[in-house]
C-alpha cells in the first residue's frame, strides 16, 4: 500500500502532523523524514529516514524505498531567520518545492501538501480581512519564497495536472512543540514564560494584531484539505486560512485571567517591521465554502488549553528532574 512521507517532520507543524497522520493511517503507512534524528518521539513511533530536502536524490531514494505516493513538504526557513540568511532561505524553500513538484510531474508521487503563509502578503495588501485574491507584495525573503511557490504550485497543477494543495497558515500555537525562527513565535513563548516566570517581554509592540491559530485547528485543516474530493479544491495556489486575530496586549489579558500577577512588557525588535507588513486578519471564506473549513479554538479556549497543558508539562518535568 502506498505511503505518506513528511519532509521536515521534526519541525513545529511537521512533528504534530506526523503523529496525527500515524494515528489516522497507521504508523506503518507514515514515514517521517528530517535532516537530523533528534526528535525521539518521531524516531520511536514509526518509520524514520534522514532526508535532505534540498537533495533530489535523497528524497527520491526515500520515495522509492517506501513506495511513497503523498508528500507533505514541511521543511522551510521562516520569516525571522530568513532575514538573517536570505540566500539560504531562498535555496531551501525553493529547491525543496521544485524537487517535490517534479516528482509529481514525473508521476513518481501523486499528491502534495505544501504550506504557504500569511507572509505572502505585504504592506500594500489590505490588512483587515485580507481577501483571497488581492495585492501581494511581500517584503521578507520568506514571504517571497511562499508567494513564488504558490505561483509554481498553480502552474504545475494547470500545466501538468499535479495534485498540489496548500494553506496560507497564520501563526501557529501549540503546547507540544516550539516554533523556530518566525515572527509569530511570541504567541507561543508567552505561555511558557507565563507559567515559568510570570513575566514576558514581547518582541512585538502592544497593539500589533496578527492572525493566529491553535495547532489542533491547523492540523485538522491540513488533513481536511488533503482528504477533500479533488473537484472541491478550486484554488491551487494556496487557500487563506483563519481562526483568531489578537494583539500582544490581548493575549496578555487572556493569560491574566488564569495568572493574575502575570507581568507583560514590550521590547520590539527587528521582527516588528515584519509583523507590520502582514495583515491583521484574514478572510478565509473560500476555504469555508469550498471544503467546509471551520475553526474550533478562539483566544479564550486556546489560552485555557495552553495553560492547563503547560502546567502539567512543567510539573511533570519538575518531578522527573
Ligand atoms: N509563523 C510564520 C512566521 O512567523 C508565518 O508563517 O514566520
Amino acid at each position: 500500500m502506498p505511503k505518506i512521507l513528511i519532509i521536515g517532520a521534526g519541525g513545529q507543524i511537521g512533528s504534530e502532523l506526523t503523529l496525527k497522520l500515524r494515528d489516522v493511517h497507521g504508523p506503518e503507512r507514515v514515514v517521517a523524514a528530517d535532516i537530523n534524528d533528534k526528535n525521539t518521539d518521531l524516531v520511536n513511533s514509526g518509520i524514520f529516514e534522514i532526508v535532505d530536502a534540498q537533495d533530489y536524490e535523497s528524497i527520491l531514494n526515500c520515495v522509492k524505498k517506501h513506495d511513497i505516493d503523498t508528500i507533505y513538504l514541511m521543511a522551510a526557513m521562516l520569516s525571522a531567520t530568513g532575514e538573517k540568511f536570505p540566500v539560504k532561505a531562498w535555496d531551501l524553500n525553493m529547491d525543496s518545492l521544485f524537487h517535490v513538484l517534479n516528482l509529481a510531474k514525473d508521476n513518481i508521487i501523486k499528491h502534495i501538501f505544501w504550506p504557504s503563509s500569511i507572509a505572502v502578503f505585504g504592506p500594500t495588501t489590505p490588512s483587515k480581512r485580507t481577501p483571497q485574491h488581492t495585492i501581494m507584495e511581500p517584503t521578507t525573503v520568506y514571504g517571497i519564497t511562499k508567494q513564488v511557490g504558490e505561483r509554481w504550485c498553480e502552474y504545475y497543477h494547470n500545466k501538468y495536472g499535479v495534485d498540489v494543495r496548500s494553506l496560507r497558515y497564520p501563526g501557529i500555537i501549540s503546547w507540544k512543540t516550539m516554533p523556530g525562527g518566525g515572527t509569530t513565535d511570541y504567541a507561543v513563548e508567552i505561555y511558557h514564560k507565563a507559567i515559568l516566570d510570570k513575566r514576558y517581554a514581547s518582541f512585538l509592540s502592544k497593539d500589533t494584531e496578527l492572525p493566529m491559530m491553535f495547532m489542533e485547528d491547523a492540523i485538522r485543516a491540513t488533513l481536511d484539505i488533503m482528504e477533500a474530493p479533488a473537484e472541491t479544491i478550486k484554488i491551487r495556489s494556496s487557500y487563506n486560512l483563519s481562526a483568531i486575530s489578537f494583539t500582544p496586549s490581548e493575549i496578555s489579558e487572556a493569560i491574566k485571567k488564569h495568572i493574575s500577577d502575570f507581568d507583560m512588557s514590550y521590547a520590539p525588535d527587528f521582527r516588528q517591521a515584519i509583523a507590520d507588513s502582514w495583515p491583521s486578519s484574514i478572510d478565509d471564506s473560500s476555504a469555508r465554502t469550498d471544503w467546509n473549513w471551520a475553526h474550533h479554538f478562539d483566544l479564550e479556549k486556546m489560552t485555557a488549553e495552553m495553560i492547563t497543558r503547560l502546567r502539567e508539562k512543567y510539573k511533570h518535568s519538575e518531578i522527573n528532574s
